[in-house]
């Protein structure tokens, strides 16, 4: 075939990609494809689903669809999870004039589609959300009260850390410029759910925002994967915004987990004792409770991306052990030399030589022991 035969055959690009992070989505797919072209007739769209390697097949349904309807287009990724990085992947794979994001579970009304488009080619706002709090939408499709209360406190946090008043800043349905999507990405955190909170949040200038009503179904098919790491991540992702992205999460991860060390430290040490223990002996039992409890808090949610099984689990638990010890032995060695040279002041000495020990034990634990770069 000739060039010309391609060029004669190529569709211009759509106007509006749809990207839907999805995880176990299976049965929902079909109906979200056909809900959305039933709610935009005479728009040039097209869909994104981003599936992050379901065991359930939602990769393999919606390629079933993409091979007779180009319309719709799938990203499968392999040994990775997130909504907020599977949006951000999706977005930078459009070439559309506009992005929404939608979830996969028809809980999002599609039926507010056409408004958010018209909204944003009379370019009356630089970005249109589906809001379940102004006049008209609803919330009624969360699972439970407990949902409501945790969703309502999420909320009232978010719209503190705002600059604008966001009646729905947790949102996870929103329409952009994919021009403004790809002017902020590089900025964005990506960790967590809250990718609509990253954006604001990420963007150079204030953002013109507009809220458009919109009822939140109830899921009808899987399950919602709201747990509690990702309460945890909500927690990081503003603290990553209120420090500029100066300071990694990890590395606050990391030291957090070192703080809830020492309290187990102490603990077991105070057990010991009060057990009748010679306090040498309850000292080096303490500190390597703490060390397992340390290991273990580490693999699975500050290094959970990296995490060690099997034969790997021993051989890494060995060379964190060996290498905190070090950090244990510079911790206090720094400490006492400051201590007996500078002005004899406790406490600085101790902080200064607990700083450096942690930046050590983490240094050593991203490299060595989880292997992270
Ligand atoms: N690719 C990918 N990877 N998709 C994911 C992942 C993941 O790790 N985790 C969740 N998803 C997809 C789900 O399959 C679904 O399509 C969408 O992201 C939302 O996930 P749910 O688990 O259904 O979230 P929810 O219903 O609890 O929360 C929704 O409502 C909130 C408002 O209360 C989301 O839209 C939130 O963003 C929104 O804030
Ligand atoms: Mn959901």
């Amino acid at each position: 075939m000739t060039l010309d035969g391609f060029i004669g055959t190529a569709a211009a690009c759509p106007e509006l990609s749809i990207v839907v992070p999805c995880y176990k989505e299976q049965p929902n797919v079909r109906p979200m494809v056909d809900r959305v072209a039933a709610a935009l007739p005479g728009v040039a769209w097209e869909i994104i689903f981003v599936d992050d390697n379901s065991p359930d097949g939602t990769a393999d349904a919606a390629r079933a669809i993409a091979r007779v309807d180009s319309r719709v287009r799938c990203i499968r990724r392999i040994g990775r999870r997130g909504l907020s990085t599977a949006v951000i992947e999706g977005a930078l794979s459009s070439s559309a004039d506009f992005v929404a994001v939608m979830d996969g579970d028809l809980q999002h009304d599609q039926t507010i589609l056409p408004t958010m488009l018209a909204q944003l080619r009379a370019n009356a706002a630089d970005i249109v959300i589906g809001s379940r709090f102004v006049s008209g939408g609803s919330s009624a499709g969360l699972s439970s009260a407990m949902r409501h209360r945790i969703s309502n406190l999420g909320i009232g946090i978010a719209q503190y850390a705002l600059p604008m008043r966001i009646t729905d800043p947790m949102s996870g349905f929103f329409m952009v410029p994919r021009a403004s999507f790809e002017q902020i990405a590089p900025r964005l955190s990506g960790v967590g759910f809250k990718i609509l909170l990253d954006l604001i949040l990420s963007a150079p200038e204030k953002l013109r925002v507009l809220e458009i009503p919109c009822q939140f179904h109830r899921r009808e098919a899987g399950e919602s994967k709201l747990d509690a790491l990702v309460m945890i991540q909500f927690g990081a992702l503003l603290l990553d915004k209120a420090l500029h992205g100066y300071v990694p999460m990890r590395f606050v991860a990391f030291a957090g987990v070192g703080a809830i060390g020492m309290i187990v430290n102490l603990a077991a040490l105070w057990a010991g004792h009060a057990a009748g223990m010679h306090f040498l002996a309850a000292e080096i039992l303490a500190t390597i409770l703490a060390m397992l409890f340390n290991f273990q808090l580490n693999n699975r949610l500050t290094y959970r991306t990296h995490r060690l099984r099997g034969p790997r689990l021993v051989r890494g638990l060995v060379l964190f052990m060996l290498v905190c010890g070090l950090g244990a032995v510079a911790n206090v060695g720094i400490a006492t030399a400051l201590f007996s040279h500078a002005a004899h002041n406790g406490l600085g000495a101790a902080a200064i030589g607990a700083a450096v020990g942690v930046v050590w034990n983490y240094a050593v634990s991203s490299t060595l022991v989880w292997r992270t770069v």
